[in-house]
């Protein structure tokens, strides 16, 4: 029978027979998946574990101080923090397509990362080599990267494609044959946080593969402000188990004429993307109630300016993915 419990001892148990007494370092997301992968191997390995954390900048409002303060004040694990927003940016400029985007957020992340690692491993001297590098992925992430039996390559996830081969790091999976609901089940048990271990999944490019078309800052801003709002409504409306995620994407490239007060207006639409699923390899739309949606799209075109039509996406998945990119 399948119970977090075993799953904890039998990965503890993997996890330290794996990385003896060297040190380990784990990129954390704010994500569940390596937020629990975290919490997994402090667990095992306790301090000899130092988490680091990339701001991307494609992340959510709030996402980066979600990581600091209930990650952090709940586990003490050890963080660094790389502010990396100006490289990526700098490294997406110009680019539209979605696999290029992809690539290129997964390449400049590891980069980063193997930056911070160098650093890690000066910082830990004679405390001994670093020489494991966690990762959250999950068997899903596996399969629809092509790792699985037979699976065709859908979309480059990040975590799982793009690993340079000279990686000086042996990688160390706690999760990898686990389903979502049980990474959460894992978790809770591990005492991760509720509003971590309940959170909706966000795919590690974050909002750099929900603007259709370039990414820029001002991009960004206006997509973080209505992805705001649909998560402080969706929320307000009690829906946050009932929906696996609800992407907000950006048509970046697209306008339509509207009209507020007395102007016209000339903005972007953005498109909800509620949807329901057991595990992300098949979704169906979520049917939010219509007052949800009003509200969502009222408060999104009165305070978004850059934002004049909001549109619901009604496609289940397959033959759509959930993300848009
Ligand atoms: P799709 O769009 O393929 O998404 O239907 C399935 C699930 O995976 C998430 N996703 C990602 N997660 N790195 C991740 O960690 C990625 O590159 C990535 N791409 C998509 C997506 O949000 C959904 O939950």
């Amino acid at each position: 029978d399948w119970n977090p419990g075993n799953v904890i001892a039998e990965q503890v148990a993997k996890i330290r027979a794996q990385v003896g007494d060297a040190r380990v370092i784990c990129g954390l997301s704010g994500g569940v998946d390596s937020s629990v992968a975290a919490a997994l191997v402090q667990r095992a390995v306790g301090d000899q574990l130092t988490c680091v954390f990339v701001d991307h900048g494609l992340l959510r409002s709030g996402e980066a101080e979600q990581v600091e303060q209930d990650f952090v004040a709940s586990t003490g694990v050890r963080l660094k923090v790389v502010d990396a927003r100006e490289r990526f940016l700098t490294a997406l400029a110009g680019h539209t397509d979605p696999e290029t985007k992809r690539k290129i957020i997964g390449r400049e992340f590891i980069r980063v990362f193997e930056d911070a690692a160098r650093e890690v491993v000066a910082e830990a001297g004679a405390q001994g080599e670093v020489k494991f590098l966690v990762q959250g992925t999950l068997y899903p992430d596996v399969v629809e990267s092509g790792g699985g039996e037979g699976a065709a390559n859908i979309k480059s996830h990040h975590n799982v494609g793009g690993l340079p081969d000279d990686l000086q790091f042996e990688l160390v999976e706690p999760l990898r044959t686990l389903f979502k609901d049980e990474v959460r089940a894992v978790g809770l048990e591990l005492g991760v946080p509720e509003v971590i271990v309940w959170r909706q999944p966000f795919p590690g490019p974050g909002l750099g593969i929900r603007i259709i078309g370039e990414v820029t800052a001002e991009r960004l801003d206006v997509l973080r402000a209505a992805d705001l709002i649909a998560r402080e409504e969706l929320t307000a409306a009690g829906l946050d188990r009932e929906i696996w995620q609800c992407p907000v994407v950006l048509l970046a490239d697209v306008r339509s004429v509207g009209v507020q007060g007395d102007g016209r207006t000339y903005g972007h639409p953005v498109v909800l993307r509620p949807v329901s699923s057991e595990d992300a390899m098949t979704a169906d739309w979520t049917r939010v109630p219509y007052e949800v949606l009003a509200a969502i799209s009222t408060r999104i075109t009165n305070e978004v300016p850059e934002v004049n039509r909001v549109v619901l996406d009604v496609t289940s998945k397959p033959p759509g993915t959930i993300e848009w990119e």
